[in-house]
């Protein structure tokens, strides 16, 4: 019997690996569950449907306990009561202890946990599992001060107190105001004077208190629909539910607000469409459950690999958030209605409805008022991008999979021979010997040392995938010490939990654990994995993880993770803390050194740790066009650095595909070509011209916009302002592109980008979402007025306008790879604006080592200003013993070149231009193109003798 279960397993594995790694054309959507099928959401969705069809009638079971309420420095606490029936039918009631702190760095924060759940055992299963819920989602996510802040006030006044209602003023002046109603619950968030965001405003605030499994559950009856409740099967797997039913659910309006947007990862619109059926819209709730969902659908509200719980809201003048840090399977309906048109203006309102399947409540609420703010607010809470080594800018090149060390070294060879640059190339799975990672296919790859110091030669990377599954093996080290010390993740009963992944049976790493962190950085160590290379970088797969016989191809929710709690607790959090695990092993492994690890998996707080991707496209056009809406959603949910598979994974692009995808790709804040064991071959020489040239000048581009790119993401890395920005960002008060998302404004250029999605296109209209003038990035046509604005984009072109008033750095020459590029010569790229105007800056640092951290960079501020026609150089950081120790590295570095487009002839003095530089000054020659009809000018000084380094300036 036990041999004919094994049999099956075994068969269901191979099955599921046969749908992986077959192209198919949609999700294998009876894999995962819709809110029916999650008996939680199920049961949410319906406690909704009651309230909505009550009406003002709705009569909910919560209220506070305005005798427990009390405000001391800073937090306003109290008890959430719930009207409950006993099992005897009795009335009786259920304490929830609600905190709402008001944060140093200006959110407010509000928890709610289950006074009798705390610490109690279960009966009937074994120690240690008490029915707590899970409270450390904040833990992983939240790295930032939580100190409340101690000028807050409560301000509540005579009539309120009278009406239970508690009033604190918070934030900087006190300009935002929570007003707390015990009766019925809700909390109302003010900036200004003006709501902005409305807790429990449709009453749905719900909590599934802790209830020992009856002998016969249909004995509660069925009013909120008990089935299920304390076991679950999905698929023909059990799930045991020892703590029983657990949920949290809430609704948020943000009143007057018609766009929300984030919470990725879905593959689906930037602006997120509503949950509740109708034209254009979805029918099931965006769900956030960690997922291997290989090949997923376009346009779809399904889960995807990773989960920020984090949502903007934003309209003319205003920009909000919050942050539900909750790391259980959460589901998210959202609706639009105009509730009390005269309160709130003309605009729709935006509702929302959060439920987890587990967990306490614990909720950020961030009021802006710009995007810049909201970035910042909750950057600083859950970290804010690392800022990545310049080389991770660069192009990467991967492909499941380059089979020995000799197609590694040819593929690396070909870039050269074909003048292209890159700088990494990976290794999927099939480098090990039987996917036991940290071992290698000796038959393929006997020296796999030789060929990394072979890379080094010409300054690039190799990239490994390591995933968290540990082959089950006699004699394998790894399975061996990690079983030994169990440190594995396990099932119910304490025993290591064993299911299948690509190496057969095996036991999955629990990185919750601080012992498991120090065992894995044990394995990267020098000497052990890959000698004692530097140039090592990491890839993590499969960490949501991908299980291929659990349940939704993921682990059993039952399974148990150190500190004893459920996997169902923290399923969304496990593939952040598998990176975290391996970002510590490179930080180990070479101190002085950024490292670099891309995830598939990922949680708010991963964009601390390295890049993500998009996980497994297809080689299609639809696929294509997702990927802007999906790095726009990425990023501004704080996550920067993101790509997708140039190219698509799965199938065989055409090559006017490949190369409309590099084009776009160019842009990616993470920049790689990957490709499905079974596809064909595709690297950038094989399609052949027209395509492989205009392949190389896309990838070029990137390589030319290096130090723009490494500026942007220095942002990033201290205020949280995206790579890829929406047109929100630089035009905030123009409603009509709210839903535009199939175009972006690049890092700190000023460049709108609108890649080419559509086969055969020859041209393509771009929103120009302000009054600002915009001028062609390739021939300087001039556009300017709100609107639509028609671009020729035959394939040999990437629509680019470039806005004016920006001022961006490029380095032109062609090298190898990034690193190569670190002392060479500098152009000045400037769009002057309506005005004549532009301002722009430059971050340099050495691009590898944590040196930076220390102050050992240089930061400077160019600014044109038209009234005296003067370009200005000036340094934007004190002067320091580490900056001037930098300077000194890079005092070599020249800027040989300085376009200035859209200047007025008119005001030219003469034909050569003043530069002034440590009280000396010259003049230098410049160059003016012929301005055609349309066209701006483009006054170019060659080589105007001034160093990167010092303040200068050149008189036009
Ligand atoms: C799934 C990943 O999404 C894909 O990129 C990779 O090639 C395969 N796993 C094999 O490792």
């Amino acid at each position: 019997m036990a041999a004919f279960a094994r049999k099956g397993t075994i068969l269901t594995a191979l099955l599921l690996v046969f749908l992986m790694a077959t192209p198919a054309l949609s999700a294998k959507k009876y894999l995962f569950k819709t809110c029916e099928q999650a008996p939680f959401c199920r049961r949410n969705r319906a406690y909704a449907d009651l309230a909505e069809s009550n009406g003002a009638a709705w009569d909910p079971p919560y209220a506070i306990d305005p005798s427990t309420v009390t405000f001391d420095s800073g937090v306003l606490q109290g008890t959430i009561v719930k009207a409950v029936t006993d099992p005897t039918g009795a009335p009786s009631t259920v304490e929830f202890p609600f905190q709402l702190a008001f944060l140093e760095s200006g959110s407010a924060r509000f928890v709610v946990d289950e006074k009798q759940r705390v610490q109690s055992p279960i009966p009937g299963f074994p120690e240690g599992l008490t029915q707590r819920r899970y409270n450390e989602a904040s833990k992983w996510a939240v790295t930032g001060d939580l100190t409340p802040d101690i000028s807050a006030v409560e301000s509540t006044t005579d009539d309120e107190r009278k009406n239970d209602i508690f009033h604190v003023r918070y934030g900087r002046d006190r300009h935002f105001e929570a007003i707390v109603q015990s009766k019925p619950l809700q909390i109302t968030f003010y900036r200004d004077g003006e709501t902005h965001v409305i807790l429990n405003d449709r009453g749905l605030f719900n909590i599934d208190q802790y209830r020992p499994k009856p002998a016969d559950p249909t004995s509660l009856g069925d009013a909120l629909d008990v089935k299920d409740m304390w076991e679950e099967n999905f698929g023909g797997k059990e799930d045991k539910k020892p703590k029983g039913p657990e949920s949290i659910a809430l609704d948020v309006t943000f009143p007057d607000y018609e766009h929300v947007f984030g919470i990725p990862e879905h593959a689906d619109r930037f602006s997120l469409r509503e949950t509740r059926g109708g034209d254009g819209n979805h029918d099931e709730p965006y769900r956030l459950f960690n997922v291997d969902i290989f090949e997923y659908e376009v346009n779809s509200p399904m889960a995807m690999y990773g989960a920020i719980p984090f949502m903007q809201a934003h309209k003319k003048g205003s920009s909000v958030a919050i942050f539900w840090a909750n790391a259980a399977e959460t589901w998210i309906d959202i609706t639009k209605k105009k509730p009390n048109p005269e309160a709130f203006g003309v605009r729709k309102s935006t509702q929302t409805h959060w439920i987890s399947e587990s967990g306490v409540m614990d909720l950020y609420v961030m009021l802006g008022p710009d995007p810049s703010s909201v970035y910042q607010q909750y950057g600083l809470l859950t970290g804010f991008t690392a800022l990545p080594p310049i080389y991770a800018l660069g192009y990467h090149q991967c492909r499941w999979n380059y089979n020995s060390e000799e197609d590694v070294l040819e593929v690396d060879a070909n870039f050269d021979l074909y003048d292209i640059p890159y700088d990494a190339i990976w290794l999927d799975i099939e480098y090990t010997d039987g996917k036991k990672y940290f071992t290698w296919l000796k038959s393929m790859f006997p020296t796999p040392e030789k060929m990394m110091q072979a890379l080094d030669k010409r300054k690039r990377k190799l990239v490994t995938i390591i995933d968290p599954h540990i082959k089950k093996e006699a004699g394998y080290k790894v399975y061996e010490g990690l079983s030994k010390s169990e440190l594995a993740v396990k099932t119910d009963s304490g025993e290591e939990f064993n299911g299948w992944c690509w190496p057969g049976e095996s036991a999955w790493i629990d990185t919750l654990n601080p012992k498991a962190i120090e065992y894995w950085k044990d394995q990267f160590k020098l000497g052990k994995f890959c000698g004692h290379e530097s140039n090592l970088l990491i890839w993590n797969d499969m960490n949501e993880p991908s299980i291929f016989n659990g349940p939704e191809v993921s682990a059993p929710r039952d399974t148990v993770h150190y500190g004893n709690w459920e996997h169902r607790d923290v399923h969304n959090v496990y593939g952040l803390t598998f990176v975290n695990a391996t970002v510590q092993a490179l930080q180990a492994r070479h101190p002085r050194h950024r490292p670099f690890v891309l995830t598939r998996s990922f949680f708010a707080g991963s964009q601390r740790l390295g890049a993500v991707w998009t996980g497994d496209n297809a080689a299609t056009w639809d696929y294509l066009k997702i990927v802007t809406p999906m790095l726009l959603s990425h990023s501004i949910a704080g996550f920067s650095f993101v790509g997708a598979d140039v190219g698509g994974f799965f199938g065989n692009p055409t090559s006017e595909l490949l190369t409309r995808w590099y084009q776009a790709g160019a842009f990616y804040p993470f920049f790689r070509g990957h490709a499905h064991i079974e596809s064909k071959r595709r690297e950038p020489w094989l399609p052949g011209e027209p395509y492989t040239s205009l392949i190389r000048t896309a990838i070029r581009m990137r390589y030319q916009l290096l130090p723009s790119v490494y500026t942007a993401f220095h942002r990033a890395s201290f205020d949280g302002v995206p790579i890829v920005r929406p047109m929100f960002l630089l035009a905030p008060d123009n409603e009509d592109a709210l839903g535009i998302d199939d175009q972006f404004f690049f890092g700190e250029t000023g460049l709108l980008v609108k890649p080419i999605v559509e086969e055969g296109a020859t041209s393509t209209e771009i929103y120009l979402p302000d009054e600002e003038i915009y001028y062609d990035y390739l021939d300087q046509t001039i556009y300017q007025g709100i609107g639509y604005k028609h671009i020729d984009a035959p394939l040999e072109k990437i629509p680019i306008l470039a806005r004016g008033g920006h001022i961006f750095v490029r380095r032109d020459r062609y090298r190898r790879s990034a690193t190569l590029m670190s002392h060479d010569p500098l152009t000045l790229v400037v769009h002057l604006d309506k005005n004549g105007n532009a301002a722009g800056v430059l971050y340099l640092d050495d691009g590898e080592t944590t040196a930076h951290s220390r102050g050992v960079y240089l930061h400077r501020f160019f600014m044109f200003n038209a009234q005296d026609n003067i370009l200005r150089s000036r340094s934007m950081q004190a002067s320091s013993a580490f900056n001037k120790s930098f300077e000194k590295s890079i005092d070599d570095v020249r800027i040989e070149k300085i376009v200035v487009v859209g200047l007025d002839l008119g005001k030219l003095k003469n034909h050569a231009v003043e530069a002034f530089q440590d009280r000396k000054s010259w003049s230098t020659d410049i160059h003016i193109t012929d301005v055609a009809a349309g066209k701006a000018s483009v006054v170019t000084v060659r080589d105007p003798k001034v160093l990167v380094t010092g303040d200068w300036s050149i008189q036009f």
